[in-house]
């Protein structure tokens, strides 16, 4: 009868850090700790009260889509052993942004970003719809929404990172939020494969809309200096290899901004120190998933122990 509740408690024992110099205040939200589970592991927000018990600061559902769709056909993941890496082109698979409110409903206090994405049938030019109705369900459920433009797994999605179609999805987000007594914070996910130039046009994109920030980064498409077997896949790469271009991206977006915004890191966070270094880069918050993969839920605690002891 007790089966869980005992398995939570134990997980807790094991991998849960409770300190007050933990803790970080922003864009309103008060974060347990800086680190946090990236968008993709619990798409339909099934797993995050368990998952919370593994020490996470926070934990990011989705992507979600208005309507459920089944992604690409398997086999769609594949992990680079050698690498310390993944390759995914799951294509959003989830069972729809209503169900996930059903489970959302039992969030026993766990903070909730919701990342929201559009449809594989849905074109582009009616994007901002799919994109609208997920922000309007999840809006009582989540306490901060992503905006994911960037996963290279649906066709064209990215071409939403392009100036005028991104203001122009973020300020009508920001329309519907200011119809609110109280705003949601909104963040945009971007891929680590865009030009400076293109990274330019970001910084300046989230000062016009005033958007809260940035999380950089998603899965690359680029496969330098792989060696595994699988390293031709189609699709999204994550984990260690791409540590170093999320981190450029991130040092690139605080020192051009002059830290105008706030930035969640990821991408390839396998240690403490990648975390760290983050974070130095410019970082307020940091997110892992393949590091999580590989080295499992003593990577959180690891870093939030590096924290304290600096
Ligand atoms: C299997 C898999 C599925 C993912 N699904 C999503 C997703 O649905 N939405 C999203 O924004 N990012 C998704 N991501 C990207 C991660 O959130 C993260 O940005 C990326 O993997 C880089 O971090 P990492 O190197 O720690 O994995 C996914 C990643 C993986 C490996």
């Amino acid at each position: 009868m007790c089966k869980i509740p005992l398995m939570a408690s134990i997980f807790r024992g094991l991998y849960l850090i409770e300190d007050k110099r933990l803790e970080k205040e922003l864009f309103g939200l008060k974060f347990k700790n800086p680190v946090g589970l990236a968008a993709g592991f619990d798409k339909d927000a099934k797993l995050f009260n368990e998952l919370n018990n593994f020490g996470f600061g926070f934990i990011e559902i989705g992507t979600l889509t208005p309507k459920p769709q089944d992604g690409n056909p398997k086999k769609r993941l594949f992990r680079l052993k050698e690498d310390s890496a993944i390759i995914n082109r799951m294509g959003f698979n989830n069972g729809g942004v209503h169900e996930a409110v059903e489970r959302l409903r039992k969030n026993n206090d766990v903070l909730i970003g919701g990342n929201i994405g559009k449809n594989k049938v849905t074109p582009n030019e009616d994007a901002v719809d799919d994109y609208k109705i997920c922000f309007n369900a999840l809006f009582d459920h989540v306490d901060y929404f992503v905006v994911n433009v960037s996963s290279p797994n649906t066709p064209n999605l990215r071409a939403l990172q392009d100036k005028e179609p991104l203001t122009k999805l973020l300020q009508v987000l920001k329309d519907e939020n200011i119809k609110r007594s109280k705003g949601k914070p909104i963040l945009l996910k971007i891929a680590p494969d865009l030009t400076d130039e293109q990274l330019l046009d970001i910084i300046e994109i989230v000062s016009v809309t005033k958007i809260d920030g940035v999380i950089a980064t998603n899965t690359t498409i680029s496969r330098e200096g792989l060696r595994s077997d699988n390293k031709n896949e189609m699709g999204g790469l994550s984990g260690k290899p791409l540590a170093v271009r999320s981190t450029e991206v991130i040092r690139f977006l605080s020192q051009k901004s002059n830290k105008a915004f706030a930035i969640v890191g990821v991408g390839g966070i396998h240690s403490k120190e990648d975390a760290l270094e983050k974070l130095d880069a410019g970082a307020d918050l940091v997110q892992l998933y393949t590091g999580f993969i590989y080295e499992g839920p003593k990577l959180i605690k690891d870093i939030n122990k590096a924290l304290l002891s600096r």
